[in-house]
This record gives structure tokens, C-alpha cells and sequence, in this order.
């Protein structure tokens, strides 16, 4: 790099769950400030049109089972464009510090001299909850908020399902949707009662946002869950069951 070239910025920046009226103030202004932008498969186009016309916008994909860019790919191309002098923007689905790899980028980055700043989103369970009416946490009945992940790889389910069986715990389960009714019968084996209320949001914070289920574990079990193909939220706990706080405005809630 010429020495007269100060090497850009990267912001790593949450981009909330899909609406553009759940961005922070701080990532609407990284992202109208953006030279270069990379984005997850989950970031609408609403919130792409925000970055100047002369952005350069980049997808590097993450949507499960399809094809995405590879993470050291992305590492290199903000290194590269950081390098240019630009202010990169890497756009993240939700909060980065959930399921966002921002732990690998940040690290990778510091480690050859680029500064960065990590700017917190709203992630998908506090959107699902907002949205449908329920608490993540509640006195007495809930005291803990368990985020954790739910892939089916060669068929297995891995979990700590000590935790996940804690009675007093809500647990979102994020990349969950295709493992819904085997999470729902591990869960089950590792104690936590058949009974215990369970909800599945489909596209939570944005207007199209469903509920595809809302019952009992036992009856996640068996569920056949007919989304519409957008990202899928698991929310397993005593919160689920909670008579639906009175929404005031905000996006339409649709109940399956
Ligand atoms: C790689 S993780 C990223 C999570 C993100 N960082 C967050 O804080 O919401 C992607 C998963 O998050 C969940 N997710 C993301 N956005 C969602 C939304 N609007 N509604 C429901 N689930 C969502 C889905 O389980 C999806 O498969």
C-alpha cells in the first residue's frame, strides 16, 4: 500500500431482522456512509437502497443449504477493500454477535492493523418477541434466555441438552426450521416437559412475519410446519404460552 494511503475502516454492522425501521440510527449511518457493502442473503433490498448509488455492493450469501461465499473469501475482500482506503460496511443479518461470525471477522481484520466497530442490530428472538406479543424473559417462569442453534448434520441433532431441559430457560433456536420436530423430541427425552409451550416465527420484524406453529412441544413434535421460505425462529419455553401483550402499532402479526 502507497504510505500516503490511509487503509479504510471496516464497520461490522447489524442490520436487524428485515425491516429498514428496525435498523439502529448508527447502522442507518454506516450504511448511508458505505463506499463498499457486504451483505448477507437475509439483508432486503430496503436496506441496500440506503447505501449511496456509487456503493459497491457485494452479496456474499448465507442462507442455509445454498450457496454462499466461502468466510475466508470474505475475510480477504474486506481486507482488500479496507486496504483501497474504503469505508466497508459488513452487513449482517440481525445482531453480528449472534450466529454472525463477527467474532472470526473482527479477529482476522485486527490481525493485519484494519480498525474496526461493531454495530449491535436487533436479532431475530427480540423482533419475533416484540412482534407476537410475548417476553423472552418473565418473572417467576423464565429467568434465563438460551440462544443456540439447531442444525440436522448427517442427520444428528448435537445440543447441550442439559441446558436446553432447563425448565426455567427460553430458548431460541436459531437455523432451527428443518430440525424443528426433532429438536422438539430431544428436548422431550432430556426433560423438558411434553407440555411446555412452543412457538415457530417465520420472517419475524417484517410485515410478511408469521407464526407457522404455536402449541406444545408435544405437538411441535409432530408439526408440519408450511412456511413461506423465509428465515425460521424457534422459541421453545413458558414465554411462549403467555396471553399476547396488546400491540399498539407495528408491523401485522399473523397467526397460523
Ligand atoms: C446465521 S443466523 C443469523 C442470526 C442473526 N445474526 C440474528 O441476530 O438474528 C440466521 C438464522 O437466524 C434466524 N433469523 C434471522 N432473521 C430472522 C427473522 N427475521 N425471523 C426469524 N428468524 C430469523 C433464522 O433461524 C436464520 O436461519
Amino acid at each position: 500500500m502507497p504510505p500516503e494511503m490511509k487503509p479504510g475502516r471496516v464497520r461490522l454492522v447489524g442490520a436487524g431482522p428485515g425491516a429498514a425501521d428496525l435498523l439502529t440510527l448508527r447502522a442507518l449511518r454506516a450504511v448511508e456512509a458505505a463506499e463498499a457493502l457486504l451483505y448477507d442473503a437475509l439483508v432486503p433490498e430496503e436496506i441496500l437502497a440506503l447505501a449511496p448509488a456509487a456503493c459497491l455492493k457485494i452479496q456474499t450469501g448465507k442462507r442455509a443449504g445454498r450457496t454462499s461465499m466461502a468466510q475466508p473469501t470474505i475475510n480477504r475482500l474486506m481486507l482488500r477493500l479496507a486496504r483501497r482506503g474504503l469505508q466497508v460496511i459488513r452487513l449482517k443479518g440481525g445482531d453480528p454477535s449472534i450466529f454472525g461470525r463477527v467474532g472470526e471477522e473482527a479477529a482476522f481484520l485486527q490481525a493485519h492493523g484494519i480498525e474496526i466497530e461493531v454495530i449491535p442490530g436487533v436479532t431475530a428472538a427480540c423482533a419475533a418477541a416484540a412482534q407476537f406479543g410475548f417476553p423472552l424473559t418473565h418473572r417467576g417462569e423464565a429467568r434465563r434466555v438460551v440462544f443456540t442453534t439447531a442444525r440436522l448434520e448427517a442427520g444428528t441433532l448435537s445440543a447441550d441438552w442439559a441446558t436446553a431441559a432447563d425448565p426455567e430457560a427460553t430458548l431460541c433456536v436459531y437455523m432451527g426450521g428443518a430440525a424443528a420436530g426433532e429438536l422438539a423430541r430431544r428436548l422431550i427425552a432430556a426433560g423438558r416437559p411434553a407440555v411446555t409451550p412452543a412457538a415457530v416465527v417465520e420472517s419475524a420484524g417484517r410485515p410478511e412475519a408469521r407464526r407457522l406453529f404455536a402449541g406444545s412441544l408435544a405437538g411441535l413434535a409432530e408439526a408440519r410446519l408450511a412456511g413461506e421460505g423465509g428465515p425460521v425462529l424457534i422459541v421453545v419455553g413458558e414465554v411462549a404460552g403467555l396471553p399476547a401483550v396488546q400491540r399498539l402499532s407495528g408491523p401485522r402479526a399473523v397467526c397460523a
